[in-house]
């Protein structure tokens, strides 16, 4: 089954107001006319206002780093899906590595967070993968169904209809290190194989990215692989030409 690949900027502690009009002006002239693939970006939520004019006009979708499992009331400091939905934001990454170490996140919570998103109508985009340590050892697929596991045991498989899943091993993060192809793959293939003993209809169209030092040059190859649906992307997202060459990559790859 053909999926439609989806790439999407993580701009994680990043940028200003005009850092982001200017950003997005960049990504509306490199990427006019590339339609074989979805774009999203996820600017800090204090500039989805600005993000969300700035885009107007455009085939790119916005989304956001991380939301609260309530939806209102005394919360301080959190952020609902109501209010992401409210600037128009669809692609909503849940369980990044970085939330789960400095924000001591666990799989359970990730699931509650899951759940707020599917009952909003929001796309949740769950991070999953292994450290350098557990990779090592040999645990990157039982680490892999662990955090995919706490999912389907609160929700069912089929909450993954319509998500996204991005698989990124904390290793490759931040580190120019990525994975190679043979090895994302592998795991891509796992984690399919693996929601596909639940449901194979779900398995076929869930999305599954690949993050972890993603960049222009590494793109094409990594998605020549047939379980790498697209990219979550960092520091390659930062900057107009790099991110719109992976994306071209991808619409080329999957076309
Ligand atoms: P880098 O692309 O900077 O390695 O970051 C990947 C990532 O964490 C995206 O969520």
């Amino acid at each position: 089954m053909a999926r439609r690949p989806l790439v999407m900027g993580n701009w994680k502690l990043n940028g200003s107001k005009a850092f982001t009009r200017e950003l997005i002006a960049g990504l509306k002239s490199e990427l006019k006319g590339v339609e074989d693939c979805d774009v999203a970006i996820a600017p800090p939520v204090m500039y989805l206002a600005e993000a969300e004019s700035a885009l107007a006009g455009s085939a790119i979708v916005l989304g956001a780093q991380n939301v609260d499992v309530n939806v209102q009331g005394a919360f301080t400091g959190d952020i609902s899906t109501a209010m992401l939905k409210d600037f128009g934001a669809k692609y909503i990454i849940i369980g990044h590595s970085e939330r789960r170490t400095y924000h001591k996140e666990s799989d359970e919570f990730i699931a509650k967070k899951f759940a707020a998103l599917k009952e909003a109508g929001l796309v949740p985009v769950l991070c999953i993968g292994e450290s350098e340590a557990e990779n090592e050892a040999g645990k990157t697929e039982e680490v892999c169904a662990r955090q995919i596991d706490a999912v389907i045991n609160a929700l069912g498989v089929e909450a993954f209809n319509g998500a996204v899943i991005a698989y990124e091993p904390i290793w490759a993060i931040g580190t120019g290190k990525s994975a190679t192809p043979a090895q994302a793959q592998a795991v891509h293939a796992f984690i399919r194989a693996h929601i596909a003993a639940k449901s194979q209809a779900v398995a076929d169209q869930v999305i599954i990215q690949y993050g972890g030092s993603v960049n222009d040059a590494n793109a094409a190859e990594l998605f020549t692989q047939p379980d790498i649906d697209g990219a979550l992307v960092g520091g390659a997202s930062l900057k107009a030409p790099a991110f719109a060459a992976i994306v071209k990559a991808a619409a080329q790859a999957k076309a």
